[in-house]
């Protein structure tokens, strides 16, 4: 049966101790609560990554990275390798945040390479793509997320995808307030789901988590939550805040 996932993606917040306090936070919440097949994720910037990674060991909480070099050492100033991220105990790396295509130049096909250097390294990855709103509008969204996923994922042979969690974030509704309602949720995951099911075996399709984000928040998390195709979120904001994080996980 495929987990159910609530992943916080802290993005650029949180010094060094208000990361240390919020993580303190979430690991006395999460002793209250039964999770049920359910991952609890986070992650933080990589200044706290080895703390948070060495605070949770004992809980249930798991730490990801936000993002990865795509090489594997050498003169990269400014980057994190795989390895560095496995050498603090870190085991999860989110991959092709719409933030990093749009600001930093991510394509399908230097994802296609961070993927195949994740997997090498033994790294889970989140995988993440969602169309932008003129491709909404324009009724070419499910064009464009087959189009990201299969440049960066269907190179890849069936025993790889036992290690990758997709998260299916219309950029529109990121940040922004605006969410997909549960029915365009369920709708892209399904045609997700499907697309898996037809590369790979239906098996495959039927265990990988596909997560939904974009402006999840409590007051609306159930209801995503509820469809058929939807496994969890990739929670921004309201990651950021213990309450509602907490209110996240009890919502699934
Ligand atoms: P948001 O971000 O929840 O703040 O919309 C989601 C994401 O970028 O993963």
């Amino acid at each position: 049966m495929r987990s159910k996932i609530v992943a916080g993606n802290w993005k650029m917040n949180k010094t060094y101790s208000e990361s240390k306090a919020l993580v303190k936070e979430l690991k006395k919440a999460i002793k209250e609560v039964k999770l049920d097949n359910t991952r609890v994720i986070i992650a933080p910037p990589f200044t706290n990554l080895q703390k948070a990674s060495k605070k949770t060991k004992d809980s249930l909480i798991e730490v990801a990275a936000q993002n990865m070099c795509k090489e594997e050492s050498g003169a990269y100033t400014g980057e994190i390798s795989a390895s560095m991220i496995k050498s603090v105990h870190v085991d999860i790396v989110i991959l092709g945040h719409s933030e990093r295509r749009e600001y930093f130049g991510e394509t399908n096909e230097s994802l296609a390479k961070k993927v195949d250097t994740a997997l090498k390294n033994k790294l889970e990855i989140i995988f993440c793509f969602g169309e932008v709103l003129e491709d909404r509008k324009s009724g070419n969204h499910f064009k464009v997320v087959e189009n990201q996923i299969k440049k960066a994922l269907f190179h890849l042979g069936s025993g790889a995808w036992k290690n990758i969690i997709l998260a299916y974030e219309p950029v529109w509704a990121i940040g922004t307030g605006e969410t997909a309602s549960p029915e365009q949720a369920q709708e892209m995951h399904a045609f997700i789901r499907e697309l898996v099911a037809e590369r790979y075996l239906s098996d495959i399709a039927e265990e990988v988590s596909i997560l939904y984000g974009g402006s999840v928040k409590p007051a609306n998390a159930k209801e995503i939550f509820s469809k058929e195709d939807v496994d969890g979120g990739l929670i921004g904001g309201a990651a950021l805040n213990a309450d509602d994080f907490m209110a996240l996980i009890e919502a699934i």
